[in-house]
């Protein structure tokens, strides 16, 4: 059988889900989860690299996460900034490419200069790259592209006839960036919650039980098995079904 068993998938993305329930379990506040949750975040980087995984993709704080308590988002902006000053220096020194996809300009002058920062100090790496969706939504992300390609219609720059999927998807956050191989979710909810529709249109999803704090290299590890044991088609057949 045609099986990805000897295959690595050469892009993770991973929904980290969880947090609040990992607290809650344990009677923490929710800040705790999220503080494990970066715990868990360090692991997955070394684990992903020791695996030999070359991208791998965090949801850190999607478009739709304003809307929770101001306190819970002023927690989730300072973790972000907290996990960039203290790990920076060991991910660049991993030979590790940081790069963040969402919106920008709505996000505090701060936090941009310290993507930036961490974007500018990592550009040369190729070990392995790690993306954070930061502000991050599929459908606004796709909205934005629709926009810069309608400005260049607009502008004469581009011929509305000539927008196919490949130079649609050059206008996306992720242009830069393969399609994720395998969509990883923790905690059992079984959705992609606005994260990478366009990339994963054809991406293996895999759902795991474990609340995000606790996933470590052995989920990774898991995640990848389970990929393994998945045939891939793009749509197509696998050829020992043509001959029959
Ligand atoms: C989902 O758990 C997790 C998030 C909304 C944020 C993910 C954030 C981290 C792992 C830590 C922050 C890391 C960086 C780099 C900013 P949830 O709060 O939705 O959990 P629940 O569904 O159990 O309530």
């Amino acid at each position: 059988m045609e099986r990805n068993r000897e295959l690595k998938p050469a892009h993770i993305a991973i929904i980290m889900d969880g947090n609040g329930r990992w607290a809650k379990a344990r009677g923490l506040p929710r800040a705790a989860g999220h503080r494990a949750g970066v715990e868990a975040l360090r692991r997955t980087v070394r684990a992903a690299g020791d695996q030999g995984i070359e991208w791998l993709t965090v949801y850190a704080f999607s478009s739709e996460n304003w809307s929770r308590p101001k306190a819970e988002v002023s927690d989730l902006m300072g973790l972000l900034k907290l996990f960039i000053r203290r790990d920076l220096a060991e991910i660049h020194q991993a030979g590790v490419r940081v790069r963040m996809i969402g919106e920008r300009d709505s996000l505090a002058p701060d936090i941009r200069a310290l993507v930036d920062e961490a974007e500018t100090l990592t550009a040369a790496n190729s070990a392995m790259n790690l993306v954070i969706a930061f502000n991050y939504g599929a459908r606004d992300e796709i909205a934005r592209a629709a926009r810069l390609v309608a400005e260049a219609a607009a502008a004469g720059t581009l011929d509305p006839a000539e927008i196919t999927p490949e130079s649609f998807g050059q206008f996306l956050d992720t242009r830069l960036i393969p399609d994720p191989d395998l969509v990883v979710r923790t905690s059992g909810e079984l959705r992609l919650s606005n994260f990478l529709l366009w990339q994963a249109a054809y991406s293996e999803l895999v759902f795991l039980p474990c609340y995000w704090p606790d996933f470590g290299a052995g989920e990774l590890a898991e995640a990848i098995e389970r990929f393994r044991s998945r045939e891939r088609r793009f749509g197509g057949v696998v050829p020992r079904d043509v001959a029959l």
